[in-house]
């Protein structure tokens, strides 16, 4: 017999208290931020879909490795265990920790991107790209066609266009390529998986071509899941065999385990390139630390490695998954427009289809981030013309995003399907307002990644 309510696969042993508070205090707390929810005290936020990122809840075996850290500078246990852990679902050759995601993307492209050179992704994350940028290369999106359009489903919206990256090859040269990125699940992209076809053919093309093939592995146990239940002949292998043969393509990975390692904070660089291998571990000791902690401690070690078995784990991952098309689903079914269909890790409102009244560049996301906050507590993201907006290089006017997203990013293992369903609740009453929603003006910026801090004024 089989039930049809899927539920948290685990017990609650820590609390952790919500303060609850009253609209009239948001209002007040909303000025005093000047309507920016980055500006907003974790404290004063009743459900907070900021991130997924490191905001894990850790389970008593992670807790329990995190009393069994070792602190030795050098050769330390928690080292050995988490590079076996790691060696064992990636297959790579080398593994290397770093503190975070981004350390790993900057210690592999300072030693590989050149000025000049292009890097290809379905979609670069922010700080790939910014790290790309910031070494003079160029970082190409190649997302497949079916992604533009947000409303209509397909079951493999984070697929790279093949066609278009051998155009791309063509066009600059294999030479100006030092390597091909594919970020699983795309971020980005609304969360959206690649097929297991899809990886290979990339990696097929690379081949052919000599180029190196990398993995954002960010959240690569939801796209293995995705692969599993989506892609014909994947139904019976298990998360981490498909995970394996991901990998088995793929020359390197960069991996924040503070999404699917379940960790608060840690990350790693796999390659199975011996010299580079070793250029990247003297660049690790210059800025991380010695190749056994890389700017983590013993104990941040363990935690990852526990996490990275527990989040392969299928009921984890039925639960993870479920969760987040449970919220999708019942905002959708009521008329919130969102990215079809749901993402792993978040549910994206389309701000621009839910509130045409408001132009883009009075930033309809924000309004609906301000509304979802006013109202119910809930922090979300805006993912639009305030993060994206480009300046127009001879009139320096403002060129909105192609797309006004809102992003619900749900935390892994923190909140239960009653905190969702007051999500739901609090979504579809600023949807039944929409009308009286209005935009918004910047008041206050800073030159570079001004959502974190600029100010806004009501219009
Ligand atoms: N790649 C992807 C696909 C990401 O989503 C992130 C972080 C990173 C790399 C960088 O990792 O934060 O550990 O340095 N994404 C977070 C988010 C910040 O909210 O989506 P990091």
């Amino acid at each position: 017999m089989t039930f049809r309510t899927i539920i948290e696969p685990f017990r609650i042993k820590v609390v952790e208290p919500i303060r609850l508070t009253t609209q009239a205090e948001r209002e007040a707390i909303l000025c005093d931020a000047h309507y920016n929810l980055f500006l907003v005290r974790a404290d004063d936020v009743i459900i907070d879909l900021l991130t997924d990122s490191g905001t894990s809840a850790m389970s008593s075996e992670q807790w329990a490795g995190v009393m069994r850290g070792d602190e030795s500078y050098a050769g330390s246990r928690s080292y050995y265990f988490f590079e076996e852990t790691v060696r064992e679902i990636f297959g790579f050759r080398h593994v290397i920790p770093v503190h975070q995601g981004r350390a790993a993307e900057r210690i592999l492209f300072s030693l590989v991107c050149k000025p000049g050179c292009v890097i290809p992704n379905n979609t670069h994350f922010d700080t790939t790209r910014a790290n790309i940028e910031y070494l003079g290369g160029r970082a190409v999106d190649l997302p497949c066609p079916e992604l533009s359009d947000t409303a209509t489903p397909h079951p493999f919206k984070g697929n790279m266009d093949t066609d278009a990256l051998e155009r791309l090859i063509a066009e600059v040269g294999a030479e100006n390529i030092p390597l091909v990125m594919m970020t699983l699940t795309n971020n980005s992209g609304g969360g959206q998986p690649a097929s297991m076809a899809n990886i290979r053919a990339v990696s097929q093309i690379c081949r052919k071509h000599g180029i190196p093939f990398y993995i954002d592995a960010c959240r690569f146990a939801e796209n293995a899941y995705f692969i599993k239940h989506r892609e014909p002949g994947y139904a019976d292998k298990t998360p981490l065999e498909i995970a394996r043969e991901m990998f088995s393509y793929a020359d390197g990975c960069t991996m924040s385990a503070k999404k699917d390692g379940l960790a608060n904070i840690g990350g790693f660089l796999c390659t199975n390139d011996d010299a580079l291998a070793q250029q990247e571990r003297e660049l690790l000791i210059l800025t991380e630390g010695f190749p056994t902690y890389g700017g983590l401690a013993g104990r941040d070690l363990e935690a990852m490695a526990i996490g990275l078995r527990e989040v392969l784990d299928e009921h984890y991952l039925q639960y993870r998954i479920r969760s987040t098309s449970y919220l999708g689903e019942h905002i959708a079914r009521e008329g919130v427009p969102i990215v079809q269909p749901p993402g792993g890790h978040a549910i994206y409102i389309d701000a621009g289809r839910m509130l045409p009244h408001i132009p883009p560049l009075q930033y309809p996301g924000q309004s609906v981030v301000v509304e979802l906050y006013r109202l119910g507590g809930v922090r979300s993201c805006e993912i639009g013309s305030v993060m994206f907006a480009q300046r127009d290089a001879e009139t320096g006017a403002e060129q909105p995003a192609p797309r006004e997203l809102v992003r619900l990013a749900i935390p892994r293992r923190v909140y239960t399907q009653s905190h969702v369903d007051y999500v739901v609740e609090v979504i579809l009453e600023v949807y039944r307002r929409r009308e009286q929603l209005r935009g918004y003006r910047i008041t206050w910026q800073t030159p570079f990644l001004r959502h974190f801090s600029c100010h806004f004024e009501p219009l």
